[in-house]
């Protein structure tokens, strides 16, 4: 293993130190010193190879199609744990005892309400408004009801994975005109587990028994721990760098779920399904939107395939669509959209233009035919999502602390004007 990398510039020769990963052959050059030494900076758009952090939370092995959280295969989370023992693990490096589990919780219970003046702000907003604006909006306001008592970090943890489903779960009840009464949330049976009670606070009609539906608990249980956190992608890497500037972790996560909003990132569960709908509506014409992804004239692209680091299977996209089947079946729905979804399956994986760039289904290919048979809307797949990945974004934030992190900052080679003067 090589530990410097000598180089040349203009006859000058200088010396770079090599850091290595857990595994060996995750190696990159660190520069840190090279601007200082060599008047030099690297140039990389989409930092599609630069490191911007040394990171113990997740690993992808982007080539065998591998994903491990805090080192255990995703496979094996999804086998033997839920959501909150998933949480747990990331914010806090390992998996919980029952004592810990309990109190994790607890804590999290002790949080289940929000301000009026939240609650007065949402009614005001018209219900035409995005529900990632909305979530993105609510929870940068959330800190200002503790600006007199300033809120510890660890409770700012359990505070967000408290407040942020209420939050979704509201926007949901008010779009789709379901009472909302303050006290919704502070119904909660304390006897139902996190995604029970998340289910429950969306779907709960007064005056009626809220029956659990074991099928979709699960069936979401996993959908928000395969979305629970995914190294350095670009909400994560939002929130890290708000973090580094000292924004609290309210804004931070704020700005973390506009960063998903975006099309090519989470906000591709919703592309998805509009995709999926609008190829069934023009006659389930596959072959012919296949041409038109590969056509470089044409800007439209298969929503749902292709991935930064991936370049094999994503390993969530196989258990999502096992999860999608399985709902479905036992719902006893069936669903065309799905069928649809694995022909185009079928027919992309065996051209040549995919195969060669391999693109393959990503996590947002099947997740939305779920949260549809959940019987949520569209335009709020992305709030799922980020109600997934809350843990990962917040586990990143404390790592960054923790480690002390300088502010990102990243620098650029200046193509306008040189300097002028007005005439
Ligand atoms: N359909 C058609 N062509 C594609 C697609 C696609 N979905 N994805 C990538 N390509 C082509 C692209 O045109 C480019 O071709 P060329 O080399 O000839 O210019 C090549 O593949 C590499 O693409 P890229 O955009 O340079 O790769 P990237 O790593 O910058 O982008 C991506 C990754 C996910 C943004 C991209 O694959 C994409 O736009 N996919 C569709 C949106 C999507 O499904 N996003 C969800 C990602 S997974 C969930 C998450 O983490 O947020």
């Amino acid at each position: 293993m090589i530990s410097i990398v000598n180089f040349d510039i203009n006859g000058c020769s200088y010396k770079l130190p090599v850091v290595y990963g857990t595994n060996y052959y995750e190696k990159a050059i660190n520069i840190s010193k090279l601007r200082e030494n060599t008047g030099f900076i690297t140039f990389d758009p989409g930092l599609k190879n630069t490191g911007i952090t040394k990171s113990s939370i997740s690993f992808i092995d982007g080539e065998k199609g591998e994903l491990l959280y805090r080192g255990y295969p995703i496979e094996q989370i999804i086998s033997k744990c839920t959501f909150i023992e998933t949480s747990y693990l990331l914010l806090n490096g390992e998996l919980p005892n029952t004592a810990q589990l309990k109190s994790f919780s607890e804590n999290i219970n002790k949080f289940n309400s929000i301000s009026q003046e939240i609650y007065k702000i949402l009614d005001k907003i018209p219900m035409s408004y995005h529900p990632m604006g909305i979530l993105s909006s609510l929870t940068c306001l959330l800190p200002t009801a503790y600006t007199k008592n300033s809120i510890k970090e660890k409770d700012m943890y359990f505070n967000l994975l408290a407040k942020l489903p209420i939050l979704a779960a509201l926007t949901y009840r008010k779009k789709v005109g379901l009472p909302i009464s303050y006290s919704d949330y502070e119904d909660l049976n304390y006897n139902l587990d996190y995604t029970s009670n998340l289910l429950k606070m969306f779907f709960s009609v007064p005056k009626k028994y809220y029956k659990r539906n074991t099928i979709l608990t699960d069936a979401l249980d996993k959908l928000l721990i395969l979305h629970a956190d995914h190294e350095q992608n670009c909400s994560t890497t939002t929130v890290r760098l708000l973090g580094s500037v000292h924004a609290n972790l309210f804004s931070s996560v704020s700005a973390g779920i506009s960063a998903l909003w975006g099309r090519l990132h989470g906000g591709a569960n919703q592309a998805v399904i509009e995709m999926l709908e609008n190829i069934l509506k023009s006659g389930g014409n596959i072959k012919k939107w296949v041409e038109r992804a590969k056509d470089k004239k044409d800007s439209f692209r298969l929503m749902g395939f292709g991935h930064r680091i991936y370049k094999n299977f994503d390993p969530r996209a196989r258990i999502v669509k096992k999860v999608a089947e399985n709902v479905l079946s036992e719902l006893g729905i069936t669903d065309p959209i799905l069928e649809l979804a694995k022909e185009l399956e079928e027919v992309v994986l065996k051209e040549p233009y995919f195969m060669e760039k391999k693109l393959y289904p990503n996590i947002d290919f099947y997740s939305g035919i779920i949260y549809q048979a959940m019987g949520i809307p569209k335009d709020m797949f992305t709030v799922m999502f980020a109600l997934g990945r809350l843990p990962g974004w917040m586990a990143h934030w404390k790592e960054m602390r923790l480690n002390q992190e300088p502010i990102g900052r990243p620098r650029q080679i200046y193509i306008g004007y040189k300097k002028r003067n007005i005439h």
